[in-house]
């Protein structure tokens, strides 16, 4: 018995760096992303390298890490994208593809994205554009990009991050190039990560070929944070503000808030300067034995509204008072401005942020919220004075009105339909999705794009914040086997009307039955 092959719905689309050039060029705008519509606000979610290193990489902690994603509440303030980083996940096989180490992740690769996309959240994984990864434990994409990328779609992978060792020779444009090539041609919408640590001056090019890109070094070893490291590598990236922006981001590297070695000052200075940055919100802590305190930090919607906003815009330095840098060009979406004033130094500072340097009229009566004290004061005129300690932050947005929405933050309870037709007779099956939006509107309802496969219906009701997707799957005239397809479904934000990311979730079919749709007698022999 020959089985139906599975459907995927195609769509057709689009160590330390010393120096850096002072400033970025505009980037092209990203067609990519225009058209697969990933990453229109900076990707969140978490990533092992930077607590973990390789070793104790596998599927037992990945799955912890899952579960504590949902259990501490940071899929519910949107991160969303999980999956081993350099994890010895693979190798190759005689036939030149890439063969899971089941050893390490029991379940497969396939399995453990299943179980990440049931859990409502999005798979990540790892390769490099050389011959070999950087500890040369797992080989690289060189010379097998097509079979690559259609391992990783194949795994359902939503993310894949694409790392520089081993490249000896490579053209950077070149291969990244053809990896972004490979990638769509396998037919699955995936983010698309370059990790070239800044060589190759990325934020010159590939707006069009990824979503993001690293702009420097490694921001520390593995389990060693270090925060004047950290410091260095936010002003490499804040010279190259100009190259970010919806579908193509900045990546100053995974977060270490949260990580041993930092204070509660730090992690909330350091979370408040990636927010401004627009950068990928990637955390690198352990997350199972996360501090109330961290938690707090790395959850604050009212900082992440700063960093998902949908105008997707880097903020910078505007002006430096002494040890104090105020961080603001950084307009949002409703017309409100966030501010950063930061102090570097080693004593209390006070800075005075005027309304220019928040980018409003001097005269203007504005309110001013706290994203830290989570407290509105004002209207004030021209300016306010704040107080911050040693390595401190005062985090701020400022309005002409005293509300202070948060943007579309999207929480979905599973990414993954699973229905089953056994029998001998067709039948209808059903299996829902609920997304919510976490931010402070109601959406408009989701639109479903076209491209269905017949067999697939999908209908949208909307319940104030959060929408069901109805999935209905009609077996009628389906041979036996196993299908799948990739549903899409758009919206805008409500403030703007700009688009927002694309959601994409994954139905599957088993038809385990014979003689389906057949009313007339006869059984229909599977294709
Ligand atoms: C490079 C990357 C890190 C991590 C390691 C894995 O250093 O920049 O983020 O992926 O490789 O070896």
């Amino acid at each position: 018995m020959k089985r139906s092959p599975a459907i995927l719905l195609v769509l057709t689309a689009a160590f330390s760096l010393a120096t850096l050039a002072p400033r970025a060029q505009t980037a092209r705008p990203a067609d990519h992303a225009a058209v697969d519509r990933l990453a229109l606000t900076p990707p969140m979610g978490w990533y092992p390298w930077n607590e973990f290193g390789q070793e104790p990489q596998n599927e037992t902690l990945i799955r912890q890490i899952a579960d504590a994603l949902v259990k501490s509440g940071m899929k519910d303030a949107g991160y969303t994208y999980v999956g081993p980083d350099e994890g010895i996940c693979f190798s190759r096989g005689a036939d030149g593809q890439l063969t899971p180490n089941l050893a390490r992740y029991p379940s497969g690769l396939r399995g453990l994205g299943d179980y990440v996309h049931d859990l409502g959240l999005k798979y990540a994984l790892y390769t490099d554009a050389g011959t070999l990864t950087c500890s040369k434990a797992m080989p690289g994409t060189r010379g097998h990009e097509i079979e690559d990328m259609a391992s990783f779609a194949a795994w359902r992978a939503d993310y894949v991050k694409i790392d520089w060792c081993n490249t000896r020779g490579q053209d950077i444009v070149e291969t990244y190039t053809a990896l972004g090539k490979a990638q769509r041609a396998a037919g699955r919408p995936i983010v698309h990560s370059l990790c070239s640590w800044g060589d190759g001056e990325p934020w010159k090019w590939a707006a069009a070929i990824g979503h993001m890109w690293r702009t420097t070094g490694d921001i520390c070893g593995p389990g060693r944070a270090n925060w004047a490291e950290a410091l260095k590598i936010a002003s490499l990236n804040e010279k190259l503000h100009e190259a970010a922006g919806p579908g193509h981001w900045n990546d100053p590297d995974m977060m270490i808030a949260g990580m041993d070695g930092l204070t509660d000052t730090e992690n909330r200075s350091f979370f408040s300067l990636w927010c401004m940055m627009a950068a990928p919100l990637m955390a690198g802590n352990d997350l199972r034995r996360m501090t109330d305190a961290t938690a707090r930090v790395l959850t604050n919607l009212e900082a992440i509204a700063i960093d998902q906003d949908p105008l997707g815009v880097q903020g910078r330095i505007v002006r430096r008072d002494g040890a104090v840098e105020i961080w603001a060009a950084k307009p949002l979406v409703d017309g409100s401005r966030a501010v950063l004033v930061f102090n570097t130094g080693k004593a209390p500072a006070t800075a005075n942020v005027t309304w220019a340097d928040a980018g409003f009229p001097d005269g203007s009566p504005l309110f001013v919220r706290d994203l830290w004290d989570h407290k509105t004061t004002g209207p004030h005129r021209g300016g306010i004075a704040v107080t911050v300690a040693p390595d401190g932050a005062s985090f701020l947005r400022v309005s002409k009105t005293n509300r202070f929405p948060i943007p579309p933050i999207i929480v979905a309870d599973k990414y993954r339909i699973v229905l089953r037709a056994e029998g001998a007779s067709a039948s209808t099956l059903s299996g829902a999705i609920t997304v919510r939006n976490a931010g402070s509107d109601e959406l408009p309802a989701w639109k479903v794009a076209p491209g269905l496969p017949a067999w697939l219906t999908v209908a949208v009701a909307r319940k104030g914040k959060s929408q069901t997707l109805t999935n209905t799957v009609s077996t009628a005239g389906l041979a036996t086997g196993s299908y799948h397809a990739v549903v899409r479904a758009d919206n805008i934000e409500p403030v703007s009307g700009k688009p927002m990311s694309a959601l994409y979730y994954d139905v599957d079919v088993e038809v385990t039955g014979r003689a389906l749709g057949k009313t007339t007698g006869g059984n229909q022999e599977p294709e």
